[in-house]
């Protein structure tokens, strides 16, 4: 997809523009003084002691922002708006996948933080430790992860999607103290065991030691679940029981308050940290301007999983330090048929929705029938994440579900980033189907070639490498115990310049106007889940019949982006065909998620590698997408391909 330049652009309405929370003054101010911009813009939360410094850059690429200042950050989420005098409000609106519900006022909120809070003391919590959340979407787990944040605890959400072996390999990596978990999750009205995959993941690596001394566990859908005496407790015989009082510290604005794992181009996940005072100050920045939030008016529905960035900061930090009342829903849209996210807009009045372009696809595939059976007049912004959104879904966006008026906020940002970079503001910015539009203000990027030049505004070939050339507050501070590959990740490439690299393509069209065009390194989008080539090829050579695998993403309808993977069998490995290759597919399922099984597997007899040995991805995507190949000059033997594409 790439921009098609001076098409038609939305304007918001004057009726919008005037009751915008951010106007054109934002970007002047911005302009005007970068820093003392967003020195104005921490001054949204409460500081128990205020900073000396905005942005301390001595040590770069490690920013340190706000020096000095301390606050905490469960305080800001809810305390404050208590004390403020809102604790009648509703902060989560939770809905059940199966039809129960629960409505969670501010003050009941922070009664529940706080006797998490109590009881993570008494087992001997300490600030600095690590605590694993793996756990579906119920109100438990965003109490859990406030109650961390609550008392300096870090913590590290795993989506409850993923396997055991990713957990452990998460918790080793963090050390982790304490697991939380559920006995089961709902899933399409039936209850998949979760307790389980936390023991398997616990006695995994034949009995390796690990750092876990309790897992906690709340009772969800009653499945049965194995226990270990001394190490297993339930929440609702411990947490529950603890005091509802509980009084939050200051802690240091560069406090850790979470590490959260994402796909790099090696198959081992990178351990992405995030600190307290830069991170919540950015995140309520955007929240409050890009999704226009008006507190104890809007009903706001950000449909993300917690186990991703977008959970973190969109439904837990942002949100709650704004004061939002918002929807939380448990789980999948068609549960128990397409209709429900609709009917949830409807029962709750949602008037902002957040949601990834490969389920406003879905929606498409399903039909406009089945939103226009609903009112929903009560929407009254869009926002869209996770990957490029292609023009036609968005106009269905605006159309069907925006009622041809809602202005739709395509924001580009990272886990890395921790919050939103690049969006329309919807007050002030007139949309083009398809583009992130701008940075926002405060923000600073560039797009450049390989050797840091500008790429030339409007030209035809005008792609280039997405970079952001100046700190911005809620950026990772690095990589878990690894600081020498957050340098070479993010800031090897253009290190004379002193640039973070995105790994993003993007381009600006005639007009000014910025397109993010997807990866440029070896990370699939999988419905705007992140996912690396390597890690895929590494469970697929995992499996015993396995010699070779190389994966590649290829175009796809709905989900953005399918898994093609190509494998060379063993030689003592027996081809039972479609047998062999629905094996294969559990098996990456199995030891991944089941969000990273191929949508295709082949069998070769050999892959397309240059004279060096590094496979050919590109000539592999060429024949996943049905093309005519590309160069096939430097290939040891070109003739393997005319043998792959044959099959
Ligand atoms: C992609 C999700 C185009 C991009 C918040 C980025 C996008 C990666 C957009 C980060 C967007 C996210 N337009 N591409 N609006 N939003 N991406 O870490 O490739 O799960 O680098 O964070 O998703 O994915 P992550």
């Amino acid at each position: 997809m790439t921009g098609t330049p001076a098409q038609d652009a939305y304007a918001p309405s004057d009726e919008f523009v005037a009751a915008a929370n951010a106007g054109p003054e934002l970007a002047a101010a911005a302009e005007a003084d970068r820093l003392a911009f967003w020195g104005e813009q921490a001054a949204r939360l409460h500081w128990h002691e205020p900073w000396t410094e905005v942005l301390d850059w001595s040590a770069a690429p490690v920013a340190r922002w706000f020096v000095g200042g301390k606050l905490n950050v469960a305080y800001n989420c809810v305390d404050r708006h208590v004390i403020d005098g809102h604790g009648d409000q509703v902060a989560i609106h939770w809905e059940g996948e199966p039809g129960d519900s629960l409505d969670l006022t501010y003050s009941e909120l922070l009664a529940e933080v706080s006797k998490a809070a109590n009881y993570f003391t008494e087992i001997g919590l300490t600030a600095g430790d690590r605590v694993a959340i793996y756990m579906p979407m119920i109100p438990e787990a965003i109490v859990s992860m406030l109650a961390c944040a609550r008392l300096g605890l870090t913590h590290s959400v795993v989506f409850a999607g993923f396997s055991p072996t990713a957990l452990r390999q998460r918790v080793d990596d963090a050390e982790a103290r304490l697991v939380i978990t559920t006995d089961g999750q709902w899933r399409r009205g039936k209850s998949a065991p979760l307790k389980e995959a936390v023991d398997e993941a616990l006695y995994a690596n034949g009995d390796v030691p690990h750092s876990v001394e309790h897992v906690l566990v709340v009772r969800r859908t009653g499945v049965e679940v194995p226990w270990t005496e001394d190490r297993d407790v339930w929440w609702h015989e411990t947490v529950a029981n603890a005091s509802p009082e509980h009084e939050a510290q200051p802690f240091d604005a560069e406090q850790p308050l979470f590490i959260l794992y994402t796909s790099g181009t090696t198959g081992k996940p990178k351990g992405i940290v995030h600190t307290s005072g830069g991170y919540l100050t950015q995140t309520s920045y955007t929240h409050h301007n890009v999704f226009d939030h008006k507190p104890g008016k809007d009903v706001y529905w950000c449909t993300a999983d917690i186990g991703w960035v977008t959970g973190h900061s969109y439904i837990v930090y942002g949100p709650l330090s704004n004061r939002v009342t918002q929807v939380v829903y448990e789980g999948t849209p068609n549960s128990p048929d397409e209709h429900r996210h609709w009917n949830i807009v409807e029962k709750y009045g949602v008037s902002i929705y957040y949601t990834a372009p490969t389920l406003v696809r879905t929606f498409m595939k399903w039909g406009r029938q089945i939103p226009q059976a609903h009112d929903l007049s009560s929407i009254r912004l869009l926002g869209s994440v996770g990957e490029p959104i292609n023009p036609e879904a968005w106009r269905w966006y605006r159309e069907v579900i925006g009622g041809n008026t809602a202005p739709i906020v395509d924001t580009w940002w990272q886990t890395e980033t921790g919050a939103i970079m690049i969006s329309p503001l919807p007050g002030v910015t007139a949309t083009k189907p398809g583009a992130a539009m701008a940075t926002l203000p405060g923000i600073s990027a560039k797009i450049v070639d390989e050797n840091g030049n500008d790429v030339t505004l409007g030209e035809k070939e005008a792609n280039g490498y997405l970079v952001l050339d100046q700190p911005w507050p809620s950026m990772l501070r690095g990589i878990w115990g690894d600081p020498e590959r957050y340098k070479a990740t993010y800031w090897e490439r253009y290190a004379e310049q002193g640039w973070y690299f995105a790994g993003d393509g993007a381009r600006y069209d005639e007009d000014g106007a910025l397109w993010v065009l997807g990866r440029v390194d070896d990370v699939m989008n999988i419905s705007g889940h992140r996912i690396s080539t390597a890690e895929v090829e590494s469970a697929l050579v995992g499996h015993h019949s396995v010699a070779e695998a190389a994966v590649v993403g290829a175009n796809d309808e709905t989900t953005g982006q399918g898994i093609v993977a190509f494998v060379i069998l063993k030689g003592s490995a027996e081809n039972t065909g479609d047998a062999l290759i629905d094996e294969l597919k559990a098996e990456v399922s199995r030891s991944i998620s089941p969000i990273a099984k191929p949508r295709e597997i082949h069998i070769v007899p050999e892959l397309p590698k240059t004279r060096s040995g590094k496979i050919m991805r590109r000539l592999l995507r060429d024949v996943a997408e049905g093309r005519e190949l590309g160069d096939t000059s430097t290939l040891v033997d070109p003739k393997v391909f005319e043998d792959i594409k044959s099959r």
